[in-house]
C-alpha cells in the first residue's frame, strides 16, 4: 500500500512537495495554519498540473485524480493517519520546535518526521521528539516540482532504516538524491557560497562591474546565470540572509564572510527582480548594461571564482560532508552548475587549481583563500577525485 504522506506549511515549498508525492500515486495531507494560504495553495498546484496537461505529462483525468490526492487540511490531527510527513514552515527554531513536539503526539510511534529546513540543524529538529530516531532532513529545491535534487540530511539522531526507508521513497518520487552530513548548508548552500562571496568581493576591488563578472562567468564558465543576474533572481535579502547565517553557523570563518555590498543593497530593497531593482535595474525602458569584454580580465574573474568553489567542494569531502559523486551532482542538479567542481578539477589538473589557490593566499594573506589540506595531500600524492 502507498504510504501516506503529510507535509505542514503550504507555501512556496509546501505546495510544491506536496505535488511531488500527489503526482507519484500517494494520498497527501496538506496542512497550513493559515486558511487562506490552503486556498492559494490549492490554485497554485492546479494551475501547475494544468502546464504539465498541456505538455502532455498528464491526461486530464490524471490531473484530476492527483489533485483529489491532496487534503487539505487546517490541523495538525488530520495528520495522523500519515507514515511521513514533511515539515516546510517559517524557518524558526522555536516555532518548529513546538510544532513536531505537538505532532508526535498525534502520530504513530512509526511515522518519519522530517524537516525541509534550508539552513537549521536536523539535531536540534530531533531534540523537540521522544523518539528523535525518526527525525531526518528531506531538502528539496524550489521549485520542488522541477528541480531534481534532494538532499538527505541524517541527524546524530537518526536510525538506519529511517534513512534507508527515506531514500528508497525519495527515489522513487524521481529524483536525484544525495546524502550529506548535518552541517550548515548542507551541500549545495556551503559549496555555492563563493559563487556569490567572491564574485561580490571582486566588485567590490573595482575588478569589474557586475555585468562584466556576469558576463566572465557564463562566457568562460559556461554557467547558466553570473553571480549578480543569480542574485538578483533568488533575492538580496534571501541571499543574504542564508550567507549571514552560513557565516555564523561557521563560527565567522572568513572562507564565508558577507558582503557589504549586498548588506546595502538588501537595506536599501534593491532586492532584485522581486522589487524591480536589485543589482540591476528592471523596469521597462532601462538600458541593459554592457560588460566590458576584456578577455584577459574576464579569464581572471572566472578563474579566481571556480577555484574558491572547488576549495569549498573539496573541503565538502575533507570533512565528510558528502561523497565525491553526490558533492558533484549536489551542485550540477541542485543549482545547474554545467559541471560537477571536483570532476572540473581533475580537468584543470589539482595543482593548477593548488597554484591559483596559493597565489590567491600569498597575494592577499587573508585566511579565505587558505588551500584545502586535501587538495595539498592529493597534489603531493598525485591523485585525482576520479
Ligand atoms: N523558498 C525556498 O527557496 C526554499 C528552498 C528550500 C527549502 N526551504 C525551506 O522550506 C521551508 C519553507 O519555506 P517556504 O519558502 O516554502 O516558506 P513560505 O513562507 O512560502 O511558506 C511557509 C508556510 O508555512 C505556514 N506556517 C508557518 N507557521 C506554521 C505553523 N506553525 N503551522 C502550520 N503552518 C505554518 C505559513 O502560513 C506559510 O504558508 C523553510 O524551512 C525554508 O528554509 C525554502
Amino acid at each position: 500500500m502507498s504510504k501516506i504522506i503529510g507535509v505542514i506549511g503550504a507555501g512556496t515549498m509546501g505546495s510544491g512537495i506536496a505535488q511531488v508525492a500527489a503526482q507519484c500515486g500517494h494520498s497527501v495531507y496538506l496542512m497550513d495554519a493559515n486558511v487562506e494560504q490552503l486556498e492559494r495553495a490549492k490554485t497554485g498546484v492546479s494551475k501547475s498540473m494544468d502546464k504539465l496537461v498541456v505538455k502532455g505529462k498528464f491526461t486530464v483525468d490524471q490531473k484530476s485524480n492527483i489533485e483529489s490526492n491532496i487534503h487539505y487540511v487546517a490541523g495538525l490531527e488530520a495528520l495522523s493517519p500519515c507514515d511521513l510527513i514533511i515539515e516546510a514552515i517559517v524557518e524558526k527554531m522555536e516555532v518548529k520546535h513546538a510544532v513536531f513536539s505537538a505532532l508526535e503526539k498525534i502520530v504513530s510511534s512509526e511515522c518519519i518526521l522530517a524537516s525541509n529546513t534550508s539552513s537549521l540543524s536536523i539535531a536540534s529538529i530531533g531534540s523537540s521528539l521522544e523518539k528523535a530516531d525518526r527525525v531526518i532532513g528531506i531538502h528539496f529545491f524550489n521549485p520542488a516540482t522541477i528541480m531534481p535534487l534532494v538532499e538527505i540530511i541524517p541527524a546524530v539522531q537518526t536510525n538506519e532504516s529511517t534513512i534507508n526507508e527515506v531514500l528508497t521513497l525519495i527515489e522513487s518520487w524521481g529524483k536525484t538524491v544525495v546524502v550529506c552530513k548535518d552541517t550548515p548548508g548542507f551541500i549545495v548552500n556551503r559549496v555555492a557560497r563563493p559563487f556569490y562571496g567572491e564574485a561580490l568581493r571582486i566588485y567590490e576591488e573595482g575588478l569589474a562591474d557586475f555585468a562584466t563578472i556576469d558576463w566572465a562567468m557564463t562566457h568562460f564558465g559556461g554557467f547558466k546565470m553570473g553571480p549578480f543576474t543569480l542574485m538578483d533572481y533568488i533575492g538580496n535579502d534571501v541571499n543574504y540572509a542564508v550567507t549571514e547565517s552560513v557565516f555564523q553557523a561557521f563560527y565567522f570563518d572568513p572562507r564565508f564572510k558577507p558582503s557589504f555590498t549586498q548588506k546595502r543593497h538588501s537595506e536599501a530593497g534593491f532586492y532584485g527582480r522581486k522589487t524591480g531593482r536589485g543589482f540591476y535595474q528592471y523596469a521597462e525602458g532601462i538600458e541593459t548594461i554592457e560588460p566590458i569584454k576584456d578577455e584577459i580580465i574576464g579569464k581572471i574573474i572566472f578563474e579566481r571564482v571556480l577555484v574558491m568553489l572547488i576549495n569549498e567542494a573539496v573541503d565538502a569531502v575533507f570533512m565528510q560532508v558528502a561523497s565525491v559523486k553526490d558533492v558533484d551532482l549536489a551542485m550540477t542538479k541542485g543549482v545547474n552548475y554545467p559541471k560537477g567542481l571536483l570532476a572540473w578539477a581533475d580537468e584543470l589538473g589539482l595543482n593548477w587549481v593548488l597554484d591559483k589557490l596559493s597565489n590567491l593566499f600569498d597575494e592577499y594573506g587573508e585566511d579565505r583563500y587558505r588551500p584545502n589540506a586535501l587538495l595539498k595531500r592529493m597534489v603531493k600524492n598525485g591523485n585525482k577525485f576520479y
